[in-house]
This record gives C-alpha cells, structure tokens and sequence, in this order.
C-alpha cells in the first residue's frame, strides 16, 4: 500500500506481516510463553488517562531534548531501540532505517546482533544523526573487546554503549521456534532427510555465546575499561531496587552509567514481566532520587504518540520503539506528528514542561 496510506502503527505492522516471510514475522512480532507482558506493555500505557489544561497558547510546541547529561541535543524524545536483524525483513537492513529517519534527528540503538556491521550502519548516514552500541556480554570475553574497539574508534558516531541485562538465557518464544522447525523439516524434505540443522528459531540461534554470569561488581568495571569513555546504558531494568543501585553506582561511579532503559525486551524474555509504565511507577513511589542520578528511558508497546508523552510525564527522557521501527520513516513521521499534537492538546510547549500533573494513573497504580 502507499506509505501515506498507513495512518497508525497498527496499519503499519498489517503492511509488514503481509510483506515480510513467514519466518521473519514469527522472530520479530513475537514474544516469549503467552505474549503476556507484551500486551501488558501497550496496555499499561492505554490506562492512563490524560488531563488536558486549556487557555495555553500552543500555536507551536517543541519536542527537542538533550540526552546523556545534555552532550546531545535530539529533536524527538523518540529513538530506535535495538533490535537484532532487520536485514530479514528489508534487505537495506540497519543502513535504511538510518537513512529513513535521518531528518528526525533521533538516536538509533544498534543491536549486538544487528545484520550489518557497526561501520556499515553508520557509513553513509547524516552527519548529525547519532547511534550507540548495544552490547550482549559474550562467554569469550575477547570477543566482546575487540567488538568494543571497534565501536570506540567511531566515538564521532556511537555515542554510548547499551549493556543489555534482561536476557541471561534464551527465552521460550514458540511462534519462533515452530518456524525454526518448519525450515528444518522443509530443508529435510528437499535434502532427502538426515541434515543436521538446528531445530531452533532465529533467537535461540542468536544466543549462542551469551554471557549468563554478569555482575555489578565484575561486569561494570570491565565494561567501563574497554568502553573507551563512552556513557554506559544499562538496559533490561525491571525493578525499583535495581533501578536504585544503577543510580547508587552512578553516584559513586561518575562518568560511567549515564541512562537506565526501563524495558522487558517487549514482552520476549520472561513473560508476566512488568511494562515499563509499571516499573516508572514503583521508581515514583519508593526511589524518585533515581531521576536525578541517571536518565531514566522506557520502550516496549508503544503504538501512539499519547504513549511516549505519557512516558515522558511520568519521568522517561527517552523512549524506545523496536518492532515498530521496521516502519522506519512513515513510522517517525506518524508518532512524531502525534506527540505534538498531544503536546497542543494538553497544553505543554515544550518537553521540560510534561509532568505528572499532565496524567491521572489511578488504574494503572490499582493493578
Ligand atoms: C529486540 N530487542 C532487543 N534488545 C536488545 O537489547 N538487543 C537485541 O538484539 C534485541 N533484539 C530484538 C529483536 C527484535 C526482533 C525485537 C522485536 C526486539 C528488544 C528491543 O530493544 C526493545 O526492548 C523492544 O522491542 C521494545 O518493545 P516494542 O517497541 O517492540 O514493543
């Protein structure tokens, strides 16, 4: 269909289900178990109501920010999370969604498993537009170091390293693995049978070599040595009390974590997982002190701009889209266009304005 055809971020996921191959709708719409958290999270974001304030002149709004301790001014909150190989759904892969939302001035988040290299994805994007790294520590911890090289020697580019720690083992993500399957027993069929291909799908393929042995005290220094200065994101967070000790060692580590990424992997690590608005809130209640140590960003079910503004009331700096980034340009363009005008409708000018006198969270503190 014509891409101005596509009106929301559900038109765009039917556009793509009808385009993309069995296989890689089953790695990239799914999630692990039951799809639960999954539903969660664009649920917990659809029971907040908003609390619009009339006679604001919001002729025009602004939705720039800065992020990472005001280093980097962005002209939309919203950024491209990682998300492993997006050369199954588009052959320009990684390198297009950069071209694509080149003018938005956003930050994309480079998966570790990313279908083109660190160098490629950044050869020919503009000038001004930002990345980071998104690490998953290896078992080989050499393979890791020199990975981490790599990505230093482009500072001008990546501007942060994203550590992922909510995925110690592989999850159970059975649309995947069913598709694994059907690939093996049709490479079965056509080879005469007896071929020693995995059963498993693209995530657990993925996995292999991951690191399940990661520590506060062992991982983050280790990091910070071969991070070559680069702010660390520390992303998976699920918890006040882990959010607490990220910004405890922030406060005593300065210059290392510099953003913590509230998210359950969109729903494809451990099902029943809290959303992010859930998280957002336990950090309110028990440790606000947190938002003023690191940046707080949040991804997983964002479908509206309504979504990331009331994110960003409830504290987040940044917010994330994964599956819905393989809409890459139409995909900016309909969120962005969204957030203002959610931004004029409530009457905040500006993003340092949102907050939550801006939202009523009462059915989502009930649950
Ligand atoms: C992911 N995600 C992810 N996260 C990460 O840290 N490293 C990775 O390699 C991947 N890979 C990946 C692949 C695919 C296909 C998806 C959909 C997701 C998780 C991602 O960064 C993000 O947390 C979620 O996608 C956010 O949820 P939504 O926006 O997809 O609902």
């Amino acid at each position: 269909p014509p891409l101005d055809s596509l009106l929301n971020l559900d038109d765009i996921e039917a556009a793509a289900t009808a385009q993309i191959s069995k296989k890689c709708w089953a790695y990239y719409f799914s999630a692990s178990d039951d799809l639960l958290s999954k539903s969660l999270n664009n649920a917990a974001f659809r029971a907040i109501l908003l609390r619009p304030r009339v006679f604001v002149d919001v002729t025009r709004v602004s939705t720039a920010t800065t992020l990472l301790g005001g280093s980097h001014p962005v002209s939309t909150p919203l950024y491209v999370s990682p998300a492993a190989m997006a050369r199954l759904a588009h052959p320009d892969g990684e390198a297009g969604i950069a071209r694509g939302i080149s003018r938005f001035g956003a930050l994309q988040l480079v998966s570790h498993n990313a279908s083109m290299s660190p160098e490629q994805i950044v050869a020919d994007a503009s000038p001004g537009q930002i990345f980071g790294w998104q690490l998953y520590v290896q078992n080989d911890r050499a393979k890791s170091e020199a990975m981490l090289a790599r990505v230093v020697a482009m500072k001008n580019r990546y501007k942060c390293i994203v550590l992922t720690l909510d995925a110690p083992v592989p999850s159970k993500r059975e649309h995947d693995e069913r598709a694994g399957m059907e690939a093996r027993l049709a490479l079965e069929r056509a080879s005469g049978g007896g071929r020693p291909d995995s059963n498993s799908g693209v995530g657990q393929q993925l996995f292999f070599g991951t690191a399940a042995d990661l520590t506060w005290q062992d991982t983050l220094p280790w990091l910070e040595k071969h991070a070559g200065g680069l702010p660390i994101v520390i992303k998976g967070i699920q918890t006040h009390e882990d959010a607490f000790l990220a910004a405890r060692w922030a406060r005593t580590h300065p210059g290392t974590i510099k953003a913590i990424i509230l998210s359950n992997h969109g729903g494809r690590s451990l099902d029943t997982s809290p959303p992010a608005v859930h998280t957002l809130l336990e950090i309110r209640k028990y440790c606000p002190e947190v938002f003023g140590a690191v940046e707080v960003w949040v991804d997983g079910g964002v479908k509206r701009g309504t979504d990331v503004v009331k994110a960003l009331c409830l504290g987040a700096r940044m917010v994330g889209v994964g599956r819905a980034a393989l809409g890459v340009e139409r995909t900016f363009e309909i969120l962005q266009a969204e957030i203002e005008t959610c931004m004029k409708m409530l009457g905040a000018r500006d993003i340092s304005e949102l907050g939550p006198r801006f939202i009523n969270t009462r059915a989502v503190e009930r649950d």
